[in-house]
């Protein structure tokens, strides 16, 4: 008898641009979980700093983002038609606007502020408790679900890493170079392994998968052994 997937709480965390999201997506979508997009809600809140002065020329307001922080609602819903997960701020769809440069610029700092984890933790252990979850973030094995069935923590060479944004970059038409996205990759790594607040770190318990030479099918497949091995498929 295998255990019941629709109890599962999957834990994803890793470096940035290595594909969480698409492995998290792919096995929600698959075994019809709940996907978790924990880096949008980082995201929503700085969408919010932004839009409402909290922000401005660089420098966060925290007094007054913490005053406001009980003003801020994020859901994040699945659009029946399309199946994607779409994140709103106080009931406006805000999925696009959190992807903005401007969004992705400020959500480091953001995301180290301790009375802003403090609160979407919180947000993510009541929408994961149920189980049926995958869960994407930096912190999830380790601090969101300690406790998760299945932990992945997801990486690939820098160099790697830099080469896929940089061709997803100048695919949108975007001028870069190669060499300053590889720079960008290398200093986000260090700010999100070495900030104070629930730093990026493998926990002691979480499966590697490195997917530097690996297809989306292989990587699937990883993913899918290991639920094989942990008893919640059936060997298929
Ligand atoms: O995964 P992403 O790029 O959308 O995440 C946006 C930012 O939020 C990134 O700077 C890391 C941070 N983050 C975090 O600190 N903890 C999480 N659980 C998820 C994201």
């Amino acid at each position: 008898m295998s255990k019941n997937i629709n109890q599962i709480i999957v834990a994803i965390d890793g470096h940035s641009s290595c594909g969480k999201s698409t492995v998290a997506k792919e096995i929600a979508a698959k075994f019809n979980l709940t996907y978790i997009d924990t880096g949008a809600m980082y995201r929503a809140v700085t969408y919010y700093a932004l839009q409402n002065g909290i922000i401005q020329e660089g420098f966060i307001d925290t007094d007054k983002l913490a005053a406001s922080i009980d003003d801020i609602h994020i859901q994040l819903k699945r659009d029946s038609l399309s199946g994607n997960v779409v994140t709103y701020l106080n009931g406006e769809n805000v999925e696009s606007a959190i992807r903005s440069l401007e969004v992705s610029n400020h959500v480091s700092a953001i995301s180290a502020l301790s009375f802003v984890r403090k609160r979407l933790v919180q947000l993510q252990q009541e929408m994961g408790q149920q189980g049926g979850v995958v869960l994407d973030g930096r912190d999830i094995g380790t601090v969101v679900f300690p406790n998760a069935e299945l932990k992945i923590f997801m990486t690939a060479s820098p160099e790697i890493r830099a080469k896929r944004r940089f061709d997803e970059m100048t695919q949108k038409g975007e001028q870069v170079d190669f060499e300053s996205v590889l720079q960008n990759v290398i200093s986000r790594d260090h700010i999100d392994s070495t900030r104070a607040e629930s730093p990026l770190r493998k926990a002691d318990d979480a499966q590697v998968l490195d997917n530097s030479h690996l297809t989306r099918e292989d990587q699937l497949q990883w993913v899918m052994d290991r639920l094989i091995e942990g008893g919640w498929l059936n060997n298929r």
